[in-house]
């Protein structure tokens, strides 16, 4: 088990001595894009779930995820895409900037305001950022790149009606852990004024489950060639 916090790693010694498999597991507190203390050519097969997400240098990681798989290993990885949350407020970003007829009298400034708080909304920052450097193809590639052979990706998209129907935890709620929830959005960023119109129009919507979600997961499975192929 590898990760880059002590807590993490912790709790997951805590849950496998608890399940009675902690013999079983080695628990290393490392980056994923410089996996110290495993060998070459050591583990039969590799998997992560939602974690290269936070990884800056995915390509390294998979580099690494390689190196450490023994001939004939098996990745499998499971990863959100946010980048098309991002590119999202991007745009709203530019509908603004461009002086689209009447934003001020639209919510587009306050949705705006929102999103840009839990996704970045630049070329430059969806470029710089861990949770949206990538696509699934990147990964695809990249995975192709470092020597994986037999590579088969699937993309899942849900789109639900929101499943949080109460104000308080629709609030309270965030889209992934580098966000902040809508409650802290609308502290640091809106008057109490505008706080009290965008609840006018957005709770409505939350409670009446009206507002859709879509979530993206990436699977991507590979194999390390057995020697000589
Ligand atoms: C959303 S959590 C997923 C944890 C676990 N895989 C699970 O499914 O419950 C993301 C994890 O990625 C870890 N992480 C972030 N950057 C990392 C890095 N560069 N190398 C290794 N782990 C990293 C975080 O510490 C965090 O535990």
């Amino acid at each position: 088990m590898v990760d880059i916090s002590v807590p993490l790693i912790k709790f997951a010694e805590r849950s496998a001595t608890s399940r009675g498999v902690r013999q079983q597991c080695t628990f290393l507190v490392s980056s994923a894009e410089h996996i110290g203390g495993l060998n070459d050519d050591s583990v039969d097969a590799v998997t992560t779930r939602s974690s290269l997400a936070y990884v800056a240098d995915k390509n390294a990681a998979l580099r690494e995820c390689f190196r450490i798989l023994k001939p004939g290993g098996r990745l499998s990885i499971a990863e959100p895409v946010f980048r098309d949350n991002a590119l999202a407020a991007a745009l709203m970003r530019t509908r603004l900037e461009s002086g689209e007829k009447d934003p001020e009298k639209s919510i587009l400034p306050f949705l705006h305001r929102w999103q840009s708080a839990q996704y970045p909304d630049t070329n430059e920052g969806i470029q710089s950022s861990p949770i949206t450097n990538y696509s699934e193809r990147d990964l695809l590639q990249w995975a192709q790149t470092v020597g994986f052979r037999e590579l088969h990706l699937e993309l899942h998209i849900s789109v639900t009606n929101s499943y949080r129907k109460s104000w308080e935890t629709f609030l309270d709620s965030s889209p992934h852990p580098l966000a902040p929830p809508l409650r802290t959005i609308l502290h640091e960023r809106f008057t109490a004024e505008e706080r009290k119109l965008f609840e006018t129009v957005v709770r409505p919507m939350v409670e009446s489950s009206e507002l859709s979600e879509t979530d993206r997961m990436v699977y991507l499975t590979a194999l390390k060639p057995p020697k000589g192929k």
